[in-house]
């Protein structure tokens, strides 16, 4: 299979044909989720949660993430790796660009960064930079002591706006993806029609382009396992079965069903 690229997903967008991520910490996760063709490989921050143990995202640093980078390049073939920006390492234009250097030069193809408004300036300047990014909006997990708890975001209609407008200008800013969390299914539905860059879902019903989730998630192996998500292993007898299925379910449109989405 060859590389995975910004212009692949774009296709791959434009031919209605999901997009499948997943996320890896390590080499052995980056050869499992690259044997099986899955699209996107995520070294997320949630591994502060299931690598770490920490009850949220907000302890994970820039060197974790390079460290779990490193790891997953080595074993990744045809997938493109995200990394994620970290809490508040996106903070000023000059960490931005010192962070998501670090980021691409440990394995990194392109940086994710949680928010709205205020990151539009940051995406703009490091797309000019020749940093892909993909942008992360509604249920932001770095935001939790600001929000209070993981929960759906943008059943209000004004929410719901702000999230749209929010969409539509880091698209305009730059933004190469972006990442819809825990939002309501119609919302997502709407936000992916309206913009030309892909939307990857979690929690955000069907109707996105592609969809993501935590792999210990899909494995059985998270202590707190959230609604949207769902757990492959258990009719599967092998972890390698597993992610295939989650890729075959996406590919489908079996997975997400009701069950895993939100009014
Ligand atoms: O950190 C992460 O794994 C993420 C996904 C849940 C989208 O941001």
């Amino acid at each position: 299979m060859k590389k995975i690229n910004v212009k692949k997903l774009h296709t791959m967008k434009r031919e209605n044909k999901k997009i499948t991520a997943l996320t890896a910490y390590d080499f052995s996760f980056a050869s499992l989720l690259s044997d099986a063709e899955i699209d996107i490989i995520l070294v997320g921050d949630s591994l502060g949660n299931v690598i770490q143990g920490h009850e949220n995202t907000i302890p994970v640093t820039v060197a974790d993430i390079c460290y779990h980078t490193k790891l997953v390049a080595k074993g990744t073939t045809s997938p493109m790796v995200i990394a994620d920006m970290p809490f508040l390492s996106y903070a000023t234009f000059d960490k931005a660009l010192d962070n998501s250097c670090a980021l691409m030069q440990s394995g990194a193809e392109m940086v994710k960064i949680e928010g709205g408004k205020w990151t539009a300036n940051i995406v703009s300047e490091l797309a000019t930079r020749g940093i892909p990014i993909c942008c992360h909006l509604g249920l932001t997990p770095q935001y939790i002591h600001k929000i209070g708890s993981y929960s759906v975001q943008g059943r209000e209609e004004e929410i719901a706006k702000e999230i749209i407008t929010d969409a539509l200008n880091l698209e305009q800013a730059g933004a190469d993806l972006l990442v819809l969390e825990c939002v309501p299914t119609r919302l997502a539905a709407k936000i992916t029609s309206q913009l030309k860059i892909p939307v990857i879902g979690i929690g955000a019903g069907k109707f996105t382009d592609g969809q993501v989730l935590v792999t210990h998630d899909i494995l059985g192996l998270s202590r707190l396992t959230p609604k949207f998500t769902k757990n492959f292993m258990s009719n599967s007898n092998s972890i390698a079965k597993a992610i295939e299925l989650f890729k075959e379910s996406v590919r489908s449109g079996d997975f997400p069903d009701e069950e895993s989405s939100f009014d």
